[in-house]
């Protein structure tokens, strides 16, 4: 690649709009909770942890991943977390970010509610203070589990109103369409919390138009099978609903083949909102900046596509128009050095 664009890439301010922050658990760390909590790992290293990181659909990758949340115990492991996740966001000049995380994850293991929210915030604030990143958090139900579930976990979560913008959705796909999950929204929608959720990573465009019109999804995660409904992508083009495309993380769940037949560039050249985003980067092999770089040299993408993607992810976020209009002044001024 040429070293401008990857410099271009590198520099360029851009939000991150879809990253589990229980997907930051590097293996270093992971080994250091466990220790300092006692509780047993099925592996002897890190090395070993990352030896176990081939997955073969989504459903392979989350049988590892919540087992391995469970070394998150206390409010300092989860600011630990999140931290460990903003420096490398810092690293990556993300300035706003909008992470998600699972409470019902950590609740079954008996973990208060507040522990994970007051960690996460208030490494989200330190974060603004010394890092200048800003953020929003997002909550999301587990779809493999029932309506029941994400209603009391949404109770949980109304004392923490004004630190939670957002519910979202996320698990398994395949057998848990929007539709199961529609009174939920209505009811968070009707608490005043935006909505998004995952949907056409494994599952069919139907699900997104589910999402759409039962969820009154903001934001699509993933969204690749679009493709497989062309008055889709014309709505989604029109409406300018953003699609937080994770190109690593498809690779490695196998929901494309391999990268250089990713659908984001098309997309993104025919007019759609497409965001890059890492997903859950300590187990897809890389950072924001590391799915912008594999995304351009794979599908050789230009520097006006990586300043459109930067863009993109900016009118996507859920930040008011004033500080949108500043971080756009911020991509121009770096875009201007290499357009
Ligand atoms: N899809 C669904 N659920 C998830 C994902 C994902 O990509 N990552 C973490 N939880
Ligand atoms: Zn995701």
């Amino acid at each position: 690649m040429m070293k401008p664009l990857a410099q271009l890439i590198r520099e360029i301010p851009k939000a991150e709009l879809h990253c589990h922050i229980e997907g930051t658990l590097e293996p270093e760390l992971m080994f250091e909770l466990a220790q300092k909590n006692n509780i047993q790992l099925p592996y002897a290293t890190p090395q070993d942890v990352r030896k176990a990181y081939h997955f073969t659909d989504l459903q392979s990758f989350l049988d590892i991943y919540y087992q391995a949340a469970s070394v998150l115990c206390t409010e300092q492991d989860f600011y630990d977390l999140t931290w460990a996740y903003l420096l490398k966001a810092k690293v990556d000049n993300v300035c706003h970010t909008e992470i998600f995380f699972d409470p019902q994850t950590h609740t079954a293991r008996g973990i208060p509610f507040a522990v994970i929210v007051n960690g996460i915030t208030h490494a989200l604030t330190d974060a603004k203070q010394k890092l200048n990143i800003t953020s929003h958090l997002i909550m999301c139900f587990l779809r493999h589990l029932s309506e029941e579930a994400a209603f009391d976990t949404l109770n949980q979560g109304l004392p923490y109103k004004d630190k939670i913008i957002a519910v979202g959705l996320d698990s398994g796909e395949r057998g848990n369409p929007p539709e199961k999950f529609k009174n939920v929204f209505q009811e968070a929608i009707k608490h005043g919390f935006l909505t998004v959720a995952h949907a056409g990573e494994e599952g069919p465009a139907e699900n997104i138009w589910n999402s759409l019109r039962l969820l009154k999804a903001k934001r699509i995660e993933h969204g690749v099978h679009c493709t497989m409904d062309p008055s889709l992508i014309a709505y989604l083009k029109e409406h300018q609903i953003p699609l937080t495309v994770c190109p690593l993380s498809n690779v490695k769940l196998r929901v494309i083949d391999e990268l250089k037949n990713h659908n984001l560039k098309t997309l993104l050249r025919q007019g759609l909102c497409i965001t890059l985003n890492s997903d859950d980067a300590a187990y897809f092999g890389g950072y924001v900046v590391d799915n912008f770089l594999a995304s351009a040299e794979q599908l050789n993408l230009n520097a006006e596509d990586i300043v459109q993607l930067a863009k993109n992810s900016i009118q996507a976020s859920f930040i008011d128009e004033t500080l949108k209009a500043t971080y756009l002044r911020m991509i121009s001024m770096v875009a201007q050095k290499f357009l």
